[in-house]
């Protein structure tokens, strides 16, 4: 399926004078690239009577996997088709570098794409995305994998068009990293995983630098999207047939401050509640130091805005939050909490945790293990503590011995599965709105959905639902999922 990130502005590439020098204005001069990649591409056609193939894998988060949309529409648009991993003729890793075993999990599949390369020379392998703004690893890449043929960066995502082209008139490895950029180039091809739903960012990078956290090293500082461009862009996608969208950023809730006429995230939910034929408003992340009053009360009142939080807590011993600059205590921390769920009673709060932070003591553990009990989280994303190099954490001393980290990591998803299947089950019985996603990947006589707290749900149905919002009754609690039956 293709889809432009904006149907006004899509671009026709017959049109487009290839000879011609490439413009400087963007997205103009991609475009221009697209073209020009296409005529290769009509060559390989030529030449093995098939046309070539390209495979975009992602690693780490939604805004990354929001990225590898944007890449794969780029492809799409330079005239390949679509592969698997071992198949695909252009194979581009994108790339997380949030915790260490990322980075492993990166090099053995390069690996092992390397030795497909080895058998067959005509491949192309490219990496991307936040690994890559980090110069140790890029050199890692050219000193013990030489046979990758691209290499960019975060800000350089936009620019895959012309870079692939470069790539293709090239026998060397071609290398794009930029350290920051205030740039937000419009209007390039999407092409989304679900017809109903996508990502949108409203975005980009971040300011906090939490000291454990490689983010702003590799995100580079926060820019914000106009209102006018997010709220076309999201017309484009109901017009499309998307009903609900997820706002994408490292700190929604300082969304707009930088913007030439500051707007909060509130007051950009508003405007985006007022699109008809959106549904479903959800966002990802909220930092509790910026979450303000106006932002609950635009949500409790909103039909549109999904009753859901993400909002990490990391720790709940106020003296590793100082030590992780996280600037906010136990308490205020707590404060927020029950300030929401008074507010919007049907609230789903989820969170992500760290252990073994330097310095974390069994005091300091156990009043995370306080917090959690005390919040009733409806499920947490739980990490050990990983040691990014450059980040302030990474120098402190005090690091948790590992056998330690590995107690009190078992003892903490003990608590958080409590937690959710104490809290997540509170609907059960009730009936409630269902988007349906997809069929059931176990059992293709159910059909998968979420609730618009984000609970999934199973029910027996048909494929013909899916993209829909139906009424599912909820017959039966599992811990964390809920088996019902369509009304
Ligand atoms: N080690 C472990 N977890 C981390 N996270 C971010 N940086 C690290 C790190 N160095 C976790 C945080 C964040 C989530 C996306 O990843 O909990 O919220
Ligand atoms: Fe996402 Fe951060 Fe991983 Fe980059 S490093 S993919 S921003 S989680």
């Amino acid at each position: 399926m293709y889809n432009g990130a904006s149907h006004d502005n899509e671009i026709d590439l017959d049109k487009i004078e290839i000879a011609a020098e490439p413009p400087i204005e963007e997205p103009a001069r991609q475009y221009h690239f697209m073209a020009r990649c296409q005529e290769w591409v009509r060559a390989f056609e030529q030449k093995k009577g098939r046309r070539p193939t390209a495979c975009t894998q992602t690693f780490g988060c939604q805004m990354n996997a929001h990225d590898s949309e944007k890449l794969a529409g780029i492809l799409r648009s330079a005239g390949f088709g679509e592969a698997g991993e071992e198949a695909a003729d252009f194979l581009l890793f994108n790339t997380c570098t949030v915790r260490e075993n990322a980075n492993q999990r990166l090099y053995g599949r390069l690996g092992q794409a390397g030795a497909r390369k080895k058998k067959d020379p005509e491949r192309m392998i490219a990496v991307c995305g936040c690994m890559m703004q980090e110069a140790e690893e890029v050199a890692k890449i050219k000193a013990s994998y030489p046979f990758v043929d691209l290499v960019f960066g975060t800000h350089n995502i936009y620019r895959l068009a012309e870079l692939l082209y470069q790539c293709l008139n090239s026998r060397r490895m071609v290398v794009e990293v930029w350290e920051d950029t205030d740039q937000v180039v419009e209007d390039l091809p999407s092409e989304r995983k679900y017809p109903f739903k996508s990502g949108v960012n409203i975005m980009f990078g971040c300011n906090n630098f939490c000291s454990y956290c490689i983010v702003p090293y590799v995100r580079g500082r926060e820019r914000s999207r106009d209102p006018e461009e997010i709220i076309r862009e999201i017309q484009g996608l109901v017009a499309d047939g998307v009903v609900e969208v997820m706002l994408l950023g490292q700190n929604v809730n300082s969304y707009g401050k930088t913007l030439a006429h500051p707007i909060s995230f509130a007051q950009l939910l508003e405007q985006v509640e007022k699109i008809p034929g959106l549904e479903r408003i959800r966002f990802m992340t909220s930092h509790p130091k910026d979450l303000s009053d106006e932002l609950i009360h635009v949500m409790a009142r909103s039909k549109k805005i999904c009753p859901h939080l993400h909002l990490p807590l990391q720790s709940g011993s106020s003296k590793v939050l100082e030590r992780m600059n996280r600037r906010y205590t136990k308490e205020r921390y707590l404060e927020l909490a029950f300030k929401i769920k008074e507010a919007i009673p049907q609230i789903s709060l989820t969170t992500d945790i760290i252990v073994g932070f330097p310095g974390e003591t069994e005091e300091d553990f156990l009043e995370t293990i306080d917090v959690i009990e005390q919040v009733g989280f409806d499920s947490a994303f739980t990490f050990i503590y990983s040691k990014r190099t450059g980040t302030p954490a990474a120098s402190m001393e005090d690091q948790v011995p590992p056998d330690v980290v590995k107690d009190r990591f078992d003892r903490l998803l003990k608590v958080v599965q409590a937690s959710g299947s104490k809290n997540s089950g509170r609907q059960l019985g009730q009936t409630e709105k269902v988007l349906v996603e997809e069929i059931n990947d176990h059992d293709p006589t159910l059909m998968t959905g979420r609730l618009s707290n984000n609970t999934i749900v199973h029910f027996p149905g048909d494929p013909s639902l899916i993209g829909k919002i139906v009424h599912v009754h909820l017959d039966a609690f599992k811990g964390f999922y809920y088996m019902g039956s369509l009304m």
